[in-house]
């Protein structure tokens, strides 16, 4: 299905309609029915409507974010974690999205690299240290599962 045209405020710190074109075909392509995301918002609700998704935690910094998007998200499990630390996270996902915090990709990516069986699909990936990382990580990343970038 296309990306729908009509209330959707695509972009400006959030995901473009072009790159929910993209996470679209990976979602089909790779059968993706669990997903863990870091940085929520508009990929959040995206990911929310997609019926094949029968499992969806998304991960942010930000409390006061959580709480406002729980309320209208009630498919989503949402945890709050501290940035700048690598978080624990105990299950598997076949799809890893990672789109925030500014500044702390190193971080997420790791823990991404951990739990993701088929696809990472890292956002506005290449900025510093989290480009030094990918760099160094793209070979034993790139073996087993699936990494997307734009
Ligand atoms: C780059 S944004 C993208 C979020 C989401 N993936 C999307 O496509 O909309 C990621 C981060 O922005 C932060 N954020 C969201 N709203 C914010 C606000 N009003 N002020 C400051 N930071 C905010 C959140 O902590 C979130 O992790």
């Amino acid at each position: 299905m296309a990306a729908p045209n009509v209330n959707i405020d695509w972009g400006a710190g959030k995901i473009t309609r072009g790159d929910w074109r993209n996470i679209k075909k990976l979602l089909i392509q790779y059968d993706i029915r669990t997903l863990l995301e870091f940085g929520s918002g508009l990929s959040t609700e995206m990911f929310s409507m997609e019926p094949q998704l029968e499992r969806i935690v998304s991960m942010d910094i930000l409390g006061w974010h959580i709480e406002r998007m729980k309320i209208a998200l009630p498919k989503v499990q949402f945890i709050l974690y501290k940035k700048n630390e690598v978080p624990e996270i105990s299950e598997k996902f076949d799809m890893v999205f990672v789109d925030g915090p500014a500044g702390s990709r190193f971080h997420e990516l790791t823990a991404a690299n951990r739990v993701a069986t088929k696809v990472i699909f890292c956002h506005d990936w290449a900025r510093g240290q989290d480009r030094v990382m990918l760099d160094e990580r793209w070979k034993t990343i790139s073996k087993n599962k699936v990494f997307a970038c734009i």
